[in-house]
């Protein structure tokens, strides 16, 4: 298959991890016979200095062009510690999300057997812990109007019925291929917005009658993934709660380098690690490449490579039972492993696999 795919390194870690992303796509070309073209483009802090814009027009021209962006992560100190910075790295991935109109973000929720102990959980509650939260990501309070001065300053959370029409029917059919199980996360009780997103999924229930759909607040389902995690199957939820929520989940996994994400909508996909771009780490080698890694399966996998994404899955999971672990996630005496070394075992695998 040929697929060119828009690179966005981004900042902090970020190049250090796509530096790896990129060489097991390579290793899965040429074990494949796939061609794949990468435009690489810049965004985020670097887009800054370069031209005044986190997420340029030529960027976007790039990604528009691409069958799909593999992205890392974009943030940097320099902003994070000034709060009146009129333009802001996290902007860029934004105007991007809205741009592209990726309006459902795939966060997968797993445990590796070998890694239950990293997690803060008990083992027995995490076995077997196996869901997705799809987050709707290009409305909410992030997008709607906002104002702010010395005094006052609001948010809007605001949604429409498409937008909340169009990411449930993917929530639905999402559980539909999965455990037939839904879970819708709001605050009905106490939001409009999500009481339109609840009174619309009550509607649009029985189009499915094979799922079983159920409903929980937001605070009580940030305590049940903790508790409970077995419960879940597919959980839908707006921007916000969802990027929140998402944070917590990766507790279960044992560390927030391990948790790949796509986003889909109206235009490119987008690949990209759940985690951030974590600028105290840059060029020390100490970042943990999978997520990245898993990111170009989940890539891989929506143009229906499934024996290249799962051949990578089996690689992360060899590497993780082997102790090739970066620091965060290392055994205690385990020897050290960094970026390159972690990203160049796992190429190896693939090659010789
Ligand atoms: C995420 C991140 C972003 C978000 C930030 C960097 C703007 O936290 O992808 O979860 O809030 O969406
Ligand atoms: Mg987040």
């Amino acid at each position: 298959m040929k697929l060119k795919i828009a690179i966005l390194p981004g900042d902090g870690i970020g190049p250090e991890i796509m530096t790896q992303g990129v060489a097991v796509l390579n290793a899965i070309a040429d074990r494949f016979g796939h061609e794949f073209e990468y435009n690489e483009a810049i965004c985020g802090a670097h887009a800054i200095d370069a031209v005044g814009d986190p997420y340029p027009d030529a960027t976007h021209e790039i990604c528009m062009n691409s069958d799909a962006v593999l992205f890392a992560a974009v943030g940097d100190l320099r902003f994070d510690n000034n709060p009146t910075a009129k333009v802001r790295p996290e902007q860029g991935l934004l105007a991007m999300r809205k741009k592209l109109g990726l309006f459902a973000n795939v966060r997968p929720v797993a445990t590796f057997d070998c890694l239950l102990h990293k997690s803060p959980l008990k083992d027995e509650l995490l076995r077997g812990a196996d869901f997705v939260v799809l987050r709707e990501l290009t409305g909410g309070m992030y997008f709607g109007e906002k104002y702010q001065d010395d005094f006052k300053a609001y948010d809007t959370d605001i949604y429409t019925r498409p937008e909340i029409e169009r990411i449930l029917k993917l929530a639905f059919e999402m559980a539909q291929k999965r455990k037939k199980h839904l879970t819708v996360v709001d605050k009905a009780n106490v939001l409009a917005s999500s009481r339109l997103w609840r009174q619309i999924a009550k509607e649009m229930e029985p189009d499915y009658p094979d799922v079983t759909t159920d409903y929980m607040f937001i605070d009580n389902a940030s305590m049940r993934v903790l508790t409970e995690p077995t419960f879940f199957d597919v959980i839908v939820t707006e921007n916000t709660f969802g990027d929140i929520l998402t944070d917590e989940t990766s507790c279960i996994t044992g560390s927030m380098g391990l948790q790949p994400s796509s986003s889909l909508g109206e235009h490119t996909p987008l690949f990209e690690p759940v985690h951030g771009s974590w600028p105290q780490a840059a060029n020390k080698n100490l970042a943990n490449p999978v997520a990245q890694i898993l990111s170009a399966a989940m890539l891989l996998e929506h143009f229906g490579l499934n024996a290249e994404g799962a051949l990578i899955r089996k690689a992360v999971d060899a590497s993780l039972e082997s102790n090739v672990r970066t620091p965060e996630i290392q055994v205690e005496g385990g020897a050290h492993y960094g970026t390159k070394e972690v990203g160049q075992w796992i190429v190896d695998y693939i090659r010789n696999a």
